[in-house]
């Protein structure tokens, strides 16, 4: 098997290992790649040697968490999949893999393309930034970073019920937020921003921000630019790899004042209505509703594909990241030798 092993900063290897796959554990299920996407923001952070994630491996360690792959045979006691089908998983870039048929392992419906389904993952998390601040449909939500996580929550906005607001850091970024559903875009260092967005939203401010990028400037705009007694949600690392903070995070015109809710976008979301034997809305079945969304039609991802790349030009593509290359959204990895 082959696999993309990152040993230092800016070190990045294709490695030729073996895998075990004639003596699969009974919950063993063997998957071998088709694609695979490339999680921009914190794979690029762990590329140029930003500080470890709590929790995260440390060098050498392993890249990537969204995995196309079709199912080559399985365990003895597994049920839920069969050979051939195809399977989303947080498998890193690698050819092959063999995980437990319980982990975060989903079946991609009949009809979904795989440069769909390959971002149904990162995607589940974007759904999550909703989830975790208890949205209400019909709220307007401004996505603040315009990279896979923020596009990905612009995405959903229509299935939420949401008036979503791009607000990006280029104009080529908002012009994708515009073709994945926005219904409004601006740039972060508009000098009007604040009082478009109140002209935007008819006076009823912002609702809930979701904040998907690392940099302390964004971290301000939104909190600045949601109305009082708003929340944001935060799925970014916040100044991760970025210059220090130059201002009071908590200060009281932001935090007191304005009688904020920060909501960590991690973990899992918490339900109202638990189902009696799980949690209703489990990664797995999040992720689930997500591919519904694209066997659907609703939720397009692919067409945010900016490079197709062989899995031998993976350094290209983090080298792109590292320069912060505004064109290159969407890679896909191909792992056909
Ligand atoms: N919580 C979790 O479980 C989890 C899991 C995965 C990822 N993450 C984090 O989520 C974040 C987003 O991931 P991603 O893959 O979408 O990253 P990404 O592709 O880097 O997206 C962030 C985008 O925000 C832009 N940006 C930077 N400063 C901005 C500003 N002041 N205003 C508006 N936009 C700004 C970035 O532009 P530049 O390229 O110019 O900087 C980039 O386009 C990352 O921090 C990642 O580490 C969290």
């Amino acid at each position: 098997m082959k696999i993309a092993n990152l040993r230092g900063p800016r070190d990045l290897v294709i490695e030729d290992l073996t895998l075990d796959t004639q003596n699969l554990g009974p919950d063993d299920v063997w998957g071998e790649t088709e694609i695979t996407g490339f999680k921009i923001g914190t794979d690029r952070g762990n590329y140029e040697g930003a500080e470890n994630v709590p929790g995260a491996p440390d060098y050498p360690r392993w890249v990537g968490d969204s995995n196309l792959a079709a199912i080559k045979a399985v365990g003895s006691n597994v049920t839920k999949f069969k050979p051939g089908d195809r399977v989303i998983s947080r498998a890193p870039h690698t050819s092959d893999w063999i995980q437990n048929q319980n982990g975060p392992l989903v079946k991609v419906p009949d009809g979904v393309d795989s440069e769909d389904a390959v971002w149904a993952h990162l995607y589940t998390l974007s759904g999550l930034c909703y989830r975790k601040a208890n949205f209400v449909p019909g709220e307007y939500v401004a996505v603040v970073g315009l990279g896979v996580l923020g596009l990905g929550a612009i995405g959903l906005g229509p299935a939420m019920g949401a008036r979503t607001i791009g607000i990006g850091n280029s104009p080529i970024r908002n012009d994708m937020a515009m073709r994945m559903g926005a219904h409004a875009t601006f740039l972060y260092n508009d000098r009007d921003l604040t009082s478009k967005l109140h002209e935007y939203t008819n006076g009823s401010g912002v609702d809930l921000v979701i904040l998907t990028a690392n940099p302390w400037p964004a971290y301000r705009t939104s909190v600045e630019i949601v109305r009082d007694n708003g929340r944001v949600s935060i799925v970014s690392l916040l100044g991760r790899g970025e210059d220090d903070l130059d201002f009071n995070p908590l200060a009281m015109q932001y935090f007191y004042h304005k009688s904020l809710s920060l909501i960590a976008v991690n973990g899992t979301s918490g339900y109202l209505y638990p189902s009696s034997d799980s949690d209703r809305f489990e990664w797995n079945k999040q992720c689930e509703f997500v591919l519904q969304l694209m066997a659907d039609g609703n939720l397009n991802p692919s067409q945010l594909i900016t490079h197709r790349l062989h899995y031998t030009q993976m350094i290209e593509a983090y080298e792109m990241a590292y320069e912060r290359e505004k064109t290159m959204l969407g890679v896909v990895f191909t792992w056909k030798d």
